[in-house]
């Protein structure tokens, strides 16, 4: 089956982007350049923090984009925190929602609601390092190489279908930042790669495996 929102985006009807964060926002800042220069077809039109003063939210400030922060513990449970989260999206219009550093694991009624439209980068390449530290975990296992990935979100957790990855090498003397600084650029440059992929229809889903369509060539 198409991975896709139902139809072509393109530079006059851009594809529009939700944008879940809880920290520093580098991620969701790729998006915003790429989205802004026109090199996507695509919008942000929501960025939504579960952490209040994340530099993610005033970066989505900066670049004119609506941003708030929605407070977990100001709801009875995360069934309702979720669905005051996928609310405020839909009503955002949202095609696409792009977890970008969101550091919580959203329930099986979220994922239904946009089953197939959420994409999640993960700092390693999955299946290896699910889950938290996924940097100084890579580095206690021994690996020699690590990487990132982009996949779409399941209802387990960094469980979904990969859809690009990219390898970088672990060294001696790594420190789990050193690591995270050498994967972080790859991140950005693959979130932003997956979001021009899912746009241009060209994203198709066969059991766990997600085929990428070559490009069409200009008529
Ligand atoms: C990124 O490295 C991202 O891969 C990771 O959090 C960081 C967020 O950075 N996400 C996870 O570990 C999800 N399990 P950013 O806020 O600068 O984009």
């Amino acid at each position: 089956m198409r991975i896709d929102a139902g139809r072509l985006a393109t530079p006059e009807a851009p594809l529009r982007l939700g944008v879940l964060v809880s920290g520093r926002g580098t991620n969701l800042q790729a998006l915003l350049d790429a989205t802004a220069s026109g090199a996507i077809p695509a919008r942000i039109v929501v960025v939504l923090s579960d952490r209040a003063g994340a530099p993610a939210l005033e970066r989505a400030r900066r670049a004119g984009v609506p941003a708030a922060h929605l407070d977990p513990r100001a709801f009875p449970d995360r069934a309702s925190f979720d669905a005051c989260l996928a609310r405020r999206l839909e009503e955002a219009g949202v095609e696409l929602v792009c977890l970008a550093g969101f550091m919580r694991v959203l329930t099986p009624d979220f994922v239904r609601r946009f089953r197939h439209r959420i994409l999640n980068v993960h700092p390693s390449l999955l299946p290896a390092f699910a889950g938290k530290d996924a940097q100084a975990q890579a580095i206690a296992y021994g690996v020699k190489l690590s990487g990132c990935t982009i996949h779409l979100v399941d209802e387990g957790v960094d469980t979904g279908p990969i859809v690009l990855q990219a390898a970088v090498e672990v060294r001696d003397d790594d420190t789990p930042e050193s690591l995270a600084a050498r994967i972080l650029p790859h991140e950005h440059r693959l979130y932003v790669e997956a979001v021009r992929l899912f746009a241009s229809r060209r994203l198709v889903l066969e059991g766990r495996r997600v085929r990428i369509l070559p490009e069409e060539a200009p008529a």
